[in-house]
């Protein structure tokens, strides 16, 4: 196989200056992240004591997953009350406490927003079921009747992206069958209706409640799936697609509708009108790439999650092709590409790349009847992985976790599962709970190694956890956690998130790639047999204690500063 590097894409450094250009985003989860009350859960006042590490990691600014008041059906993404934070996590003045904190030690701040659907304990939803058919209170979501004769069919074939049909019926007052309601994740999820100018005004000032606050800016959940076409018509291939659609061609009716945009266009104003710079990620499933650089145009979303790359199997040709698309869809439009590897959403990438197909997809998670991966091999690939993905320039997000190479828990008994997915799909998906699992912070400091005091947790953690804690880690030479460490002042001290991109033709074929980002080369071995490289000084490796001189080895990546 070769590469035709001749049509790859190159990257110049010439884009505006503004932070989210280049920014190392750092994804906090909550629930798992640390817990201050000990009640097994992690709170805010928890994140507010644990700020000073991500700090010193080196990161820009975290995000922050839901912590907005939810009953929690699906980890906070079912919100019922958008400017109160939920009493699992804490109050509203721990929230400014944690921004306050956020900001003295020069992090920024992103917080989740989720638009597509509320929780269906929200008073919104409380109050369209309380009232009556066609009436404005039902007008916020998409209410229909059902099909045949006694309406006792979905009036639609969309089905759930948690499976099972992405309708559910109501019960009138009087207990006889009502109407449906559309959710295009759980039933406690219900989609909200932007056609209705209300929802928009309501969105509006939710924006403003957490920008007053003090927020840089929003991550913003399933935006494209906010715009349904006129009619909620008949998926035209549910079949093939299920739930998603097919990439290439006609969006279907639930997912990136142009009707979106104007929004948007909105809130990319009302950010604007906000002093420092305030920004927006959209979490844009829309692929190709081409299709989602419409999404941050200069007018819209700053960013968007890259998913193209986050779905690249780790193989040369993919990865050349995902970040050729990447370089030429984004600079399209004068934005940054972002670069992701993790989330709470997917398989742990130190696990996804220890060698094992499993599940068809990451989201499906990995079961203890599931084959077990190589978690040597997983994690010596993911220190590659991300020391290749910090050496590009834009904006790369991190997971809660990766940085201590972190694999996911792939044994986790079903009576502890969480996720919506398992239970709508009677367990054949188990889900996501296993890159969820609260982190490790001391090493053997209660069950749950320093998460909090009490050893409590959510979920268990698997006793190899222990092996991850920060502790055991913090000052060890060779170590993921100084790794990143010494990756992120490496990159910022370089300039290389703000930098250039070219590929380097020597170095690309069927088992390695490497980049020019200006004076540093970047190279990584995918191969089995040791690669030469030129003489240069050795900036970063993922192997510990490479020296110059050296040959590349299989699953190493190194920057070579080449003068
Ligand atoms: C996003 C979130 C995911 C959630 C879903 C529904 O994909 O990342 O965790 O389940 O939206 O809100």
């Amino acid at each position: 196989m070769t590469l035709d590097t001749t049509v790859g894409a190159r990257h110049l450094a010439r884009y505006g200056q503004e932070w989210w250009r280049s920014a190392v985003i750092y994804q906090v989860y909550p629930r798992s992240f640390a817990d201050a009350n000990g009640d097994g859960m992690g709170d805010l006042p928890g994140i507010t004591s644990r700020l000073g590490s991500l700090a010193a990691l080196g990161i820009d600014a975290v995000w922050l997953s839901p912590f907005m008041r939810s009953p929690q059906k699906d980890a906070g993404y079912d919100v019922s009350d958008y400017c109160d934070v939920d009493p699992l996590f804490g109050t509203l003045a721990d929230f400014d406490d944690m921004l306050t904190r956020a900001h003295e030690l020069g992090l920024r701040v992103l917080v989740d927003l989720v638009p597509n659907h509320t929780s269906d304990q929200h008073r919104w939803f409380q109050a369209a079921l309380a009232s009556e058919e066609g009436s404005p209170e039902r007008a916020f979501y998409h209410f229909k009747d059902g099909r045949g004769a006694s309406g006792d069919l979905p009036p639609n074939n969309w089905v759930s992206m948690f499976g099972g049909p992405a309708w559910t019926r109501t019960t009138n007052p009087d207990g006889t069958p009502g109407q449906w309601y559309c959710h295009l994740f759980d039933s406690s999820q219900p989609d909200l209706n932007w056609e209705n100018p209300k929802v928009e005004e309501a969105f509006e000032a939710i924006l403003r409640f957490w920008l007053d606050r003090g927020v840089d800016g929003f991550r913003v959940d399933q935006p494209h799936a906010m715009g349904k076409a006129e009619g909620l018509p008949d998926h035209p291939d549910v079949e093939r697609a299920g739930a998603g659609f097919i990439e290439g061609e006609a969006s279907p009716p639930m997912w990136f509708q142009d009707s979106v945009h104007p929004i948007f266009r909105k809130w990319r104003k009302i950010l604007d009108s906000y002093p420092g710079e305030r920004a927006m990620c959209g979490e844009a499933y829309v692929l190709p790439l081409s299709f989602m650089a419409l999404w941050v145009r200069p007018d819209e979303f700053h960013q968007t999650f890259n998913f193209r790359f986050l779905d690249s199997e780790w193989k040369p040709e993919i990865l050349f092709n995902s970040i050729n698309e990447s370089f030429e869809a984004f600079d399209g439009v004068g934005a940054p590409s972002t670069w992701v590897l993790s989330n709470h959403d997917i398989i742990r990438h130190a696990t996804r790349m220890g060698g094992v197909q499993g599940r068809p997809t990451a989201s499906d998670g990995i079961g203890p009847n599931d084959p077990q991966p190589d978690r040597e091999l997983g994690l010596r690939r993911a220190r590659a992985a991300t020391l290749f993905v910090l050496g590009l320039p834009g904006s790369t997000y991190l997971y809660q976790g990766e940085e201590l190479g972190l694999p996911e828990h792939t044994t986790l008994a079903d009576e502890f599962r969480q996720d919506p997915t398992f239970y709508r799909t009677s367990g054949k998906r188990v889900g996501r709970d296993g890159c969820r699992v609260p982190l490790p912070w001391e090493s053997g400091l209660g069950a749950a190694n320093g998460f909090n005091r009490t050893g409590q947790a959510w979920l268990p953690q698997p006793e190899i956890y222990a092996e991850y804690a920060r502790d055991r880690q913090e000052g060890v030479a060779g170590s993921t956690l100084e790794l990143y460490k010494h990756g992120l002042a490496t990159r910022r001290r370089l300039g290389l998130g703000e930098g250039s991109f070219d590929w380097a033709p020597e170095f690309v074929s069927e088992n390695s790639l490497g980049y020019r980002n200006g004076d540093i080369l970047v190279v990584h071995n995918f191969g089995h047999e040791p690669i030469a490289l030129p003489a240069g000084e050795i900036s970063a490796s993922s192997l510990h204690g490479m020296t110059s001189g050296h040959d590349l080895v299989a699953d190493q990546t190194v920057w070579l500063r080449i003068s």
